[in-house]
């Protein structure tokens, strides 16, 4: 397995491009499902996760080209092809949904548009449970019969009835499932308690283009008039927003300037706010922002709860916890989202991170100097906090299992390496 070794003290500065968002590509993907006619998704990253979305669709009978699809190799093109119209299959797999939880993202389209899914449930993840009952609540009250036998979700309906949906809790991927489903569902959808996040907005935006009826997608309440059929469409993936928020953060940790570019500031509100908070310096355009920090001071320590958007992101709660180690004081981080999202603690105490944790708190001590060792990837961002930590800390750092690493971020060592990081990935 790869490692990424790190030398660490290094001040940054130049220019970061941000590619397209892993978690508005996955959806995007999976609404193709909806509809006969060619999905062309331009601005894709290349990234584990997505390489294995199309792994899924082409284990179904679901053509893509253009990204490690049948015409050509991973390495080519930003975008992809989707066409529907040779699938063989309504299964989603274990061994393919285990490795990638977003792939119950097929379950709302498949039952929408041929009236019938198994798909595996996804099983454990490293920062929480994550089950996945409220897509199958919502489902059922759109009509669909719903199964759970020897670990698959097995779905049947007729043709999907639209329904009031209301949501015990937020969920993102709950959210983007119901609203496919419903678009080709009779009659009208409202969900209530809908998640809020751009992927959300991005998603119907899409569905839209693709000929749905779609009003609300953004706020806490969705409503989707079902038709008959879509129709094929072409879309940007939209930038990722959280790839944006990781290299803002490495940028203040590190000090320099840097400039994050090919973003929308305006999904990153909360974490600029909070930014400003810890006395950073900051400035922005419609589709960048850059950061400097004259290293030489501490920080303003900050405290973070994580919600939902348009609150701070659980994604971006992990790398902000590496800055607040470079505080002038105590910064506490509030994880609400995920039960278990804090095991990237053990490793920054192991580089010397006084850091200590009671329940989903985190109570992080400021004025602290890291010191480089050998630490281990847990999950997709903790392996992102830990990155940075070892472009702060003295010496060198080691990072095994940064599989998890490959997940989310495209080519990480060679955006920071080209402003000024030293960093390189070493083949195991
Ligand atoms: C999405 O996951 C993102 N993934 C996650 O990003 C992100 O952390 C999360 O939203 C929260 O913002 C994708 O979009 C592919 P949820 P999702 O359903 O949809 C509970 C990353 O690092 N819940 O919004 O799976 C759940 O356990 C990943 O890019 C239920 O109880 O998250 C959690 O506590 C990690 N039952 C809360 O809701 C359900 O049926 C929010 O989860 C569904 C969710």
């Amino acid at each position: 397995m790869d490692k990424l070794i790190i030398k660490g003290r290094n001040k940054l500065y130049g220019k970061v491009s941000i590619g397209g968002a892993k978690n508005a590509a996955l959806p995007a993907m999976a609404a193709a499902i909806l509809t006969s006619g060619d999905v062309r998704l331009s601005k894709v990253p290349h990234l584990a996760d997505v390489t294995t979305m199309v792994a899924l669709f082409e284990n179904m009978g679901i053509s893509t080209t253009g990204y490690g699809g049948t015409t050509t190799d991973a390495t080519s093109g930003r975008s992809v092809t989707i066409n529907t119209s040779r699938m063989n299959t309504y299964e989603a797999p274990y061994k393919l949904v285990k490795t990638m939880r977003a792939s119950i993202l097929v379950l709302g389209p498949l039952v929408a548009r041929y009236g019938r899914a198994r798909v595996s449930l996804p099983g454990g993840c490293a920062i929480g449970s994550r089950p996945v009952d409220l897509h199958i609540k919502a489902l059922a009250s759109l009509g669909a019969d719903v199964s759970i036998e020897h670990g698959y979700i097995n779905v049947t309906a007729k043709r999907l009835t639209g329904a009031k949906i209301v949501f015990d809790t937020t969920t993102v991927t709950g959210t983007e499932n119901i609203m496919m489903a419903a678009t080709l569902a009779r009659g009208t959808t409202i969900i209530e308690n809908a998640a809020k996040e751009p992927e959300i907005s991005s998603l119907a935006e899409q569905l839209v283009n693709m000929g749905a009826r779609i009003n609300g997608a953004g706020t806490d309440l969705i409503e989707i008039q079902g038709v008959d059929q879509l129709h094929g469409c072409s879309m940007d993936i939209i930038p990722d927003r959280i790839e944006a928020g990781t290299y803002l953060i490495a940028a203040a940790a590190a000090g320099g300037e840097v400039e994050v570019t090919g973003c929308n500031p305006r999904h990153l509100d909360a974490l600029l706010f909070k930014l400003n908070e810890a006395g950073i310096e900051y400035s922005e355009t419609a589709d960048s922002v850059m950061v400097r920090r004259n290293r030489d001071t501490w920080l303003k320590s900050a405290n973070i709860k994580t919600q939902p958007y348009p609150n701070f992101p659980t994604d971006l709660q992990a790398q902000f916890m590496v800055l607040l180690t470079q505080g002038d004081d105590t910064g506490i981080i509030t994880e609400t989202i995920f039960e278990n999202r804090l095991m990237h603690v053990a490793e920054l105490r192991r580089m010397g991170a006084d850091i200590t944790v009671e329940n989903n708190v985190a109570i992080v001590r400021g004025k602290t100097r890291l010191m480089g060792a050998p630490i281990m990837a847990t999950d997709l961002r903790a392996s992102a906090s830990l990155v940075i930590a070892g472009l702060i800390a003295d010496n060198v750092t080691e990072i095994s299992r940064i599989y998890h690493l490959d997940r989310g971020y495209e080519g990480m060592e060679e955006k920071l390496s080209k402003i000024g990081a030293q960093i390189e990935r070493v083949k195991a």
